[in-house]
């Protein structure tokens, strides 16, 4: 049987969170585990150039991000693991697409449309700060995406537009040139959360509100307390629906212990309680990798490793596709 291919990136400008846990890294391992599909799984650190200067920032994170992934127990004799800039022919791909993808195409990517009108609203020059890195951000995208044949990409709901570009730019390709690309699909979990942060919002790092996912043992009790609630006492029924205490219960607890809360939420239960309880579900499904994590975080050259051999294995599907590639649009040998 053909399996599967899933591809998705991680740009490393941040430090994992709850909600990157719940809504990207937990399912997208359990994926992996799945004997019909083949994971590539890449640090997008060509990405993380688009919006951060701090080579320090960059650096820590893809260390972070990549212990994390390892930590929590991704098997990378199956899921091909990578860093995006290993992959020389990323790079490469990203000009030879450029050379196809229509500039009106990426005119309308929300990201470089979200910048220019920031600019207007500021009274700046339209162009103000934008880099051609983060104009062309769509066209890296679709070569890391067309680089491997993938398939399947799992992204958050403002990534889908990139897989479609990444989709229409491979057809004008194979139109053009060759049958070469694969036509990639987003999936985008339905069922999976989306988590709210302390202040009741979405988890993410742009509104400051998140809850790293490896805090040591204490912080993490402290940033569950912190989370926002209303001002019911104990004793007084509380809404589940309402609350962002339930809704991080839910993405953690099986459905018996999410109906036993929503009981005690019922009941009154006390918002200490009920965040005393959160935090011991939480520990107890992270503490162990958290363990490993602390670990590999002491052990770089181990990490190095892993992700150089997984860039080899990355490389055998690329070396090969950029040959055919270079051959298509005749800037290969001459005979
Ligand atoms: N741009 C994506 C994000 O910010 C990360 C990413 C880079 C990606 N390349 C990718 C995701 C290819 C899926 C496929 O979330």
């Amino acid at each position: 049987m053909e399996k599967q291919r899933v591809l998705t990136g991680i740009t490393t400008t941040g430090t994992p969170h709850l909600g990157n846990y719940v809504g990207a890294i937990r399912p997208a391992i359990a994926a992996s585990e799945d004997e019909s599909v083949e994971s590539f799984f890449f640090l997008a650190n060509y990405h993380a150039l688009i919006k951060c200067s701090d080579p320090q920032l960059i650096r820590e994170s893809s260390k972070q991000i990549a212990a994390t992934w390892l930590a929590l127990g991704l098997n990378t004799d199956k899921a091909v693991f990578y860093r995006q800039s290993d992959i020389h022919e990323i790079p490469e791909l990203t000009w030879v697409l450029c050379c196809n993808a229509a500039k009106g195409l990426m005119n309308r990517a929300h990201a470089y449309k979200a910048a220019v009108q920031a600019n207007d609203e500021a009274g700046e020059d339209a162009d103000f700060a934008v880099t051609m890195g983060l104009f062309s951000y769509p066209v890296l995208m679709a070569a890391d995406i067309l680089m491997f044949n993938a398939e399947k990409i799992p992204v958050g709901r403002d990534q889908i537009q990139h897989v479609e570009m990444a989709r229409d730019i491979a057809q004008r390709f194979n139109h053009n040139f060759a049958e070469i690309f694969t036509l990639p699909e987003a999936v985008v979990g339905e069922d999976v959360a989306i988590l709210r942060g302390l202040d009741g919002r979405k988890m993410s790092k742009s509104y400051n509100n998140t809850i790293p996912l490896f805090l040591p043992e204490k912080q993490l009790r402290k940033a569950i307390n912190k989370i926002k609630t209303n001002l019911l006492e104990p004793g007084e029924p509380k809404d589940p629906d309402d609350s962002t205490v339930f809704q991080v219960w839910e993405a953690f607890a099986s459905p018996q212990e999410t109906a036993r809360m929503r009981s005690d939420f019922a009941n009154g239960i006390a918002w200490g309680e009920a965040k005393k309880q959160l935090f011991e579900l939480i520990n107890s499904e992270l503490a162990q990798a958290r363990d490993e994590y602390m670990r590999l975080m002491e052990d770089p050259g181990y990490i190095e490793s892993v992700l150089l051999k997984g860039a080899e294995r990355a490389r055998e599907h690329s070396a090969s596709l950029m040959h055919r590639v270079r051959e298509a649009v005749g800037i290969g040998a001459i005979c």
